[in-house]
């Protein structure tokens, strides 16, 4: 059976941990949509249409890697789009506690068995955010090498 991976959320702005899970579960699925989460509630930097244009833009020659965003419930997303596994990141305890509530609500609201796997984050980006990495952006710091440089040039647009 093929394999159907989606890996979801806000990258407001995509950071190299981020990077680090997709390439990751691109190697370990048939397929893996990135889906960027179009929720109004959440001041975001970046538009969805945006999000999703400089995403599709860093992972040029990732050839099984799709780039789409949706909104309203991610259980909905997967059970139109028939995934059979959601990947999450996980970069330490603090992630843990929101990631089980998270997955075992999806479990309730998956119509298929949907399996949600965590992928340990790489240590060298275990304590990057997206919101760290734009209030240092957003002072002046450098953040070269947290972000790919696809997203930091648009960034510094
Ligand atoms: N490396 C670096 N940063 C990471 C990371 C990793 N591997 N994994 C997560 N993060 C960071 C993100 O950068 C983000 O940082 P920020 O808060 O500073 O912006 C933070 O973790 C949260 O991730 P984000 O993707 O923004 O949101 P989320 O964890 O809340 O989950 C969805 C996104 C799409 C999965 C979730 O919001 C959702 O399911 N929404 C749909 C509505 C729904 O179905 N709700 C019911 C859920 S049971």
């Amino acid at each position: 059976m093929k394999t159907k991976a989606l890996y979801s959320g806000s990258f407001d702005p995509l950071t190299m941990g981020h990077m680090n899970i997709i390439e990751r579960a691109a190697k370990l699925y048939d397929e893996l949509t990135v889906g960027v989460i179009d929720n109004p509630q959440k001041k975001t930097m970046f538009m969805p249409d945006e999000r999703k244009s400089m995403i599709r833009e860093t992972l040029i020659g990732l050839d099984n890697v799709k780039v789409y965003h949706f909104s309203g419930l991610l259980a909905d997303f997967v059970n139109e789009g028939g995934y059979n596994v959601v990947v999450r990141g996980l970069r330490g305890t603090t992630d843990f506690d929101y990631e089980i509530q998270m997955a075992q609500m999806n479990a309730r609201l998956f119509q298929e068995k949907v399996e949600t796997v965590f992928l340990m984050t790489d240590p060298r980006y275990s304590f990057i955010s997206s919101t760290m990495v734009k209030e240092v952006f957003s002072l002046g710091g450098d953040i070269t090498g947290l972000v790919p440089d696809v997203i930091l040039r648009k960034m510094s647009k």
